[in-house]
């Protein structure tokens, strides 16, 4: 079934913001516009759903943002909207304003949402798939993604400086609180000598002997990458754990947190984020509803919320392999 009859675009951004929601809000809003639809902005994603706080968007109101990180719709995680009556205030204001469809960017929680919002109001949806971690199935890439692993990289190469002066051994800290993919890259890119993801059952002595085997063949200083999500502890622990066990390194430990958020995103995540932009829009036109665009071997693919929910994004071995292979 093709929406033809879509009038008024609703576009949003909702859970952690990444660098890129802005470029696609700007691919959003500029594709209706060709299209001749209206669209509007719905501030700080379901909370300003549930509360009417909405706004007219058009074209120009999306000009000189495609460089800037954050989200000027402003984004939050609203519990109000886990509940039935938080979701038909948020529906009976879209119905307010006249808005027959939506966009939402964001993460797996956001696509719940939307889900939901479908399903039981029967308005088209599709999300466009924004968070750093890139723990989204259906695409090989989520917005923002690309330009936090560059920011982590930027990071650890600033470290390193460090470390070798003085010969330290540093557990540095990613975000990803279910997802490794921040803490594989940048440990590989920036020459970790262990990575520690979630994914990964890597025990605590298999990370004091990739260490020891380091110090045994004479290495003075070490990056380790720890993923948020570690199932061995975080950074600090680790840190502690192997200071116990080892007086050979002197360690410190750098938690890199938000920093990763922000930042101008790259030419990656813009490009992204426009193709999404245009394609979300282009595929609620054509009939797409309660589906998740994506990018697969850098093709434009739409799939459905049971597709990707309840299912990892995983990481290939082949990843793995190499960062063990380029750590001795
Ligand atoms: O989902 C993106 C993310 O940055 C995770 O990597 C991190 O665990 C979480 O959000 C932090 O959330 P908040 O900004 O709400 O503390």
């Amino acid at each position: 079934m093709s929406h033809t009859k879509i009038k008024r675009i609703g576009v949003f951004t909702s859970g952690g913001d990444a660098p890129g929601m802005n470029a696609a809000i700007r691919a959003v809003v500029r594709t209706a516009s060709f299209y001749q639809k209206e669209v509007f902005g719905i501030m700080r994603g379901y909370e300003g759903m549930i509360e009417g706080d909405i706004v007219k968007l058009g074209a120009r109101s999306v000009g000189n943002i495609i460089q800037r990180g954050g989200t000027i719709l402003k984004t939050a995680r609203s519990q109000e909207f886990r509940t039935p009556e938080g979701r038909k205030k948020a529906y009976e204001n879209l119905q307010r304003e006249g808005i027959d469809a939506l966009v939402g960017i964001g993460g797996d929680g956001s696509f719940t949402g939307l889900h939901y919002l479908t399903k039981e109001f029967e308005i088209p949806g599709v999300c466009i798939p924004g968070t750093i971690d890139n723990d989204l199935a259906g695409t090989d890439y989520t917005i923002g993604y690309d330009t936090a692993t560059n920011t982590a990289v930027e990071a650890l190469d600033k470290i390193r400086d460090t470390a070798l002066s003085h010969n330290r051994l540093f557990f540095i800290e990613v975000m990803g609180r279910n997802s490794g993919y921040i803490a594989i890259n940048s440990g590989i890119a920036g020459g970790a000598a262990a990575i520690i993801i979630p994914e990964e059952n890597m025990t605590f002595e298999e990370l004091m002997a990739s260490l020891t085997a380091g110090e045994g063949s004479s290495k003075k200083s070490n990056l380790v990458v720890v993923a948020e999500g570690s199932k061995i502890g975080d950074a600090n622990e680790l840190a502690k754990r192997v200071a116990e066990r080892s007086s050979y390194f002197d360690i410190k430990v750098t938690i890199l947190g938000h920093l990763q958020r922000g930042g101008a995103p790259s030419y990656f995540d813009r490009v992204l984020a426009s193709k999404m932009g245009v394609a979300a829009v282009e595929g609620l036109l054509n009939g797409q509803t309660d589906v998740m665009v994506g990018i697969k071997s850098n093709k434009i693919v739409f799939n459905s919320f049971e597709t990707i929910i309840n299912h990892i994004h995983e990481i290939d071995n082949e990843s793995l392999r190499i960062a063990k292979i380029l750590s001795i």
